[in-house]
Order: C-alpha cells, then sequence, then structure tokens
C-alpha cells in the first residue's frame, strides 16, 4: 500500500460492508512518544471471536474454508513494519474497533497521504452514513462529522460539487493545522 489514507479507505470499506450506519475515525500522532495511530469504529454486525483471531493472518490453514482477504494483513504488515502493531476488537452484532500503530520516525513508515480525498470519496459514495474524523496531536484536535454538516446544509445535498470541495478543503485545513511540524510529509 502506497500511504496510509489508502489503507484507511480499505478499512473503512470493511465496516461499509459490515452495514455500519456510523463510521468513527481517529488519528493522532504523538511526537513525544513518536506514535501515530489510526483508529475505526463501527457498529457493523461485527466478527466472532474465532474469525477474528485468524483474520489478520492470510495464510493459517482454515483459509481454505473461508474467503480471507488482504486488507487487514496488508495493515497489519504495514504497521509492524514501522515498529507499530495492530488490534481488533470486535463482537458479532455489535460492532469492530481497530487500532493500528506506527512509529512517526521510522524509516519504513508510509506517509498520511490524502486523508481529505479518502473522506470525500466516501461521503460521496454514502451520504446516507454517518462519517466522523477526529484529528489529534496531544495539544490541539480537530473533529469532522457528516452528519452535522448534512444539517447545516439546510437541505442542499452533501454530494454537491461544492460542497463535496469545500469538505476536502476544510479537512485538508484540518490536516495541516494538526499534523503540521509533527509529521514531516505535512506541510505547516
Ligand atoms: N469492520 C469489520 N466488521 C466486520 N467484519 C469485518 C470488518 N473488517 C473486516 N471484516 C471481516 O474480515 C474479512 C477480511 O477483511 P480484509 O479487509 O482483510 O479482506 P476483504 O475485505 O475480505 O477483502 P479485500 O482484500 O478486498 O480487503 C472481511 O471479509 C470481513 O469478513
Ligand atoms: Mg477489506
Amino acid at each position: 500500500m502506497r500511504d496510509l489514507s489508502l489503507h484507511l479507505l480499505d478499512i473503512i470499506q470493511n465496516s461499509i460492508a459490515a452495514k455500519a450506519g456510523k463510521i468513527i475515525t481517529i488519528i493522532y500522532a504523538n511526537k513525544l512518544d513518536d506514535e501515530l495511530g489510526i483508529i475505526v469504529e463501527d457498529n457493523g454486525h461485527g466478527m466472532d471471536k474465532e474469525f477474528l483471531d485468524k483474520v489478520t493472518d492470510p495464510f493459517v490453514t482454515t483459509r481454505k474454508t473461508r474467503k480471507i482477504g488482504i486488507g487487514l494483513p496488508l495493515l497489519k504488515s504495514s504497521s509492524e513494519m514501522a515498529g507499530g502493531k495492530l488490534d481488533i476488537d470486535s463482537a458479532r452484532g455489535k460492532g469492530t474497533i481497530l487500532k493500528s500503530t506506527f512509529k512517526i520516525g521510522h524509516i519504513d513508515r508510509l506517509p498520511l497521504g490524502d486523508i481529505s480525498d479518502t473522506f470525500v470519496s466516501l461521503i460521496a459514495a454514502r451520504p446516507d452514513i454517518e462519517f466522523e474524523l477526529k484529528l489529534d496531536n496531544g495539544e490541539k484536535s480537530f473533529l469532522f462529522n457528516s452528519f452535522e454538516i448534512k444539517k447545516k446544509l439546510d437541505g442542499v445535498p452533501i454530494t454537491e460539487y461544492e460542497v463535496l470541495s469545500w469538505l476536502k478543503e476544510f479537512i485538508d485545513e484540518g490536516v495541516k493545522t494538526i499534523f503540521g511540524g509533527v509529521l514531516n510529509e505535512v506541510d505547516s
């Protein structure tokens, strides 16, 4: 995978496939701990324990008996290559929380990529789903919620071109404000 925004798109697509109505994403970067983390929480149908235990490993023998994709194994390897890890907690009928961490300064850490593009694409495709995004650097944070925006739009569809371009700029500004000077790929 080229960057973290593409991993994020991939894992949020899993939440959508699990019929989530609300998907919360938190991206934090803590310079003191040298840790970058991505947390995605959804209220989709979840996974049972047996499935969860093998979902990040595409090489388990049970693979023959059911389809296991490569999205989660790839994210796991991206995290581990950069000194972090992937944790997934899930319960059938309740939802899933996934946390993927990285050492900010690790030479193999993937760059953040185009976070606003990921969210604008998701919102354009699924305006019926509530997407929330929180960015945090340990000192300040940025919060975005697609349903809060919808309310303020007063009937104008969130999928309208002008609205989506405004959203893109708004999220870009948030990324710059929170991660500029914290992640070296983000200009401050
Ligand atoms: N948030 C989630 N909620 C419920 N089930 C999930 C969630 N994320 C992953 N899964 C389950 O884990 C499986 C593996 O996910 P993974 O992303 O690795 O592969 P995939 O989505 O099946 O295929 P792809 O390689 O296209 O991503 C999914 O097919 C799904 O059954
Ligand atoms: Mg997937």
